[in-house]
């Protein structure tokens, strides 16, 4: 059978792009190929499956080796406008246009359309010195995404202080933000300069905002306003001329709401406001998020990149992940490391391996945050999290067709349609940038 035919896609970087989603296509209608028998559908599963990895590999070595070159030759890079529609995605004229213009990307991978939004807010926020707020989950860039700001900005070649607030005891806060003067209290032995004062003409990076204790908080402010600092024990004004940049996993207005940050604060710190995705969001970058790791872990440990087994790729694929790439990507350096030739799903780490006992620790975890169980609950969130990873999976296979996935299942569409809605399901999440030739839903 033949698989594709390599020359009907150009050579281009995007049409690495196409062809993925074809070979994407091509796996879920084998699964579905009524008249196959099982073992022709395994060798032609790996065989796409061969395929895609290599395709992903070139798609990630165009992307950021043969990209970056186009920036330096840039009248020689092809212009996309000449590109036919279906191969050029905009979120990678978004990219391509970012390194057009010589963005620094600190590493940053990735072409969601919302992290694309925000690193186009960062990029016109970089040269100005406007405090800029960056939220998201644990795990979802935002220290990646301070460097870039300083690294795009004027102060690039000053310095780049990161000082985590959520680490500095609440009687050391002061000293470490903006130093002491020597005797000013028992240990003070010198005179010792602070973040503010080592941050003088670059950026400080404010990680873990949130977890700043409100006297803490009203200092901050008075050194936004005034663009000094005192030395704990002096008097002395000192100016100082930093850039902020402030990170937190929290939600600052609903601290506010509650009185645990200081509205005045936040307003001051987020004249810019970026918010970072969670990779669920952005799911349809996880098979390219495990090439690019892949390759990463295998330069760093000097090996050949890792191949998967389809049973351990379709867990990657699906996967929750609430460390985010943070997570994928330690997990991607794990099964480097543990594996031979290939992974499997015994180098997972025993919290997140399938089977009954890890998913019941997943259940409790991810749906019910720590709260106790009862038995009853515990069961009716087992075939909740069963139903959505059934929806999902479903979606995933069908390109984001209901109407497709309601015929396979043989489910009325309707129903299909309430089920999708009672798990914030969105069907578009799942669709392909270039839509397949065969029904659409309405
Ligand atoms: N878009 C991305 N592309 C490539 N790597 C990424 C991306 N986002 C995050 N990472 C990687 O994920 C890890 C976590 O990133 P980072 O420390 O910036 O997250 P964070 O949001 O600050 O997390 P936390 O809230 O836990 O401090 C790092 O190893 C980083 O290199
Ligand atoms: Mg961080």
């Amino acid at each position: 059978m033949k698989l594709f035919d390599p020359h009907g896609f150009g050579s281009s970087v995007v049409s690495y792009a196409g062809l993925l989603e074809k070979i994407e296509i091509l796996r879920s209608t084998l699964r579905w190929a009524p008249r196959l028998e099982r073992a022709e559908i395994e060798k032609l599963l790996n065989q796409s499956n061969a395929l895609r990895d290599e395709v992903m590999q070139l798609s990630r070595k165009e992307r950021f080796v043969e990209a970056a070159a186009d920036t330096h030759d840039s009248h020689d890079a092809p212009d996309a406008e000449d590109k036919p529609e279906a191969l050029t995605p905009s979120a990678h004229r978004r990219r391509e246009a970012l390194i057009e213009r010589s963005f620094i990307f600190e590493g940053i991978f990735g072409d969601n359309p919302k992290l694309l939004a925000a690193l186009e807010i960062a990029e016109k926020a970089a040269p100005t010195d406007l405090p800029v707020l960056i939220d998201g989950e644990s795990g979802t860039g935002k220290e990646l995404m301070a460097k870039v700001i300083h690294a795009n900005g004027a102060r690039s070649e000053r310095p780049y202080i990161s000082v985590n607030c959520g680490a500095i005891p609440d009687n050391l806060l002061e000293s470490e933000l903006f130093g002491h003067r020597r005797g000013a209290f028992t240990g003070a032995s010198s005179d010792r300069k602070g973040k503010f004062e080592s941050a003088h003409t670059g950026t400080i990076f404010l990680d873990e905002i949130g977890e700043l204790p409100l006297q803490g908080q009203v200092k901050l402010l008075r050194v936004l306003e005034s663009h000094e600092i005192q030395r704990v024990g002096s008097d002395e004004p000192i100016a100082v001329d930093t850039r902020i940049v402030a990170a937190t996993n929290r939600n600052l207005r609903e601290l506010a709401a509650q009185g645990q940050f200081r509205e005045d604060l936040f307003y001051r710190l987020s004249v810019i406001h970026v918010t970072l995705p969670a990779l669920r969001e952005r799911r349809d970058e996880i098979p390219l998020l495990i090439a690019y790791f892949g390759d990463e872990a295998a330069g760093q440990l000097k090996r050949r990149p890792v191949k998967l087994t389809p049973k351990l790729r379709d867990f990657l694929l699906t996967y929750a992940y609430p460390g985010n790439i943070r997570e994928l990507r330690n997990l991607v350096y794990r099964l480097s490391c543990l594996a031979g030739d290939t992974a499997d799903i015994e180098h997972l780490p025993d919290d997140i391996r399938p089977g009954p006992a890890a998913a019941a620790l997943r259940l409790v975890e991810s749906e019910m945050s720590g709260a106790p169980l009862s038995l009853s609950d515990a069961k009716r969130a087992a075939s909740d999290e069963a139903e959505r990873a059934f929806l999902e999976r479903g979606l995933q296979e069908t390109g984001g067709t209901v109407a497709e996935l309601a015929r396979r299942c043989d489910m009325n569409r309707s129903h299909l349609q309430m089920l999708l809605k009672k798990h914030g399901i969105r069907s578009k999440d799942f669709r392909h940038a270039e839509k397949p030739d065969r029904e659409k839903e309405s």
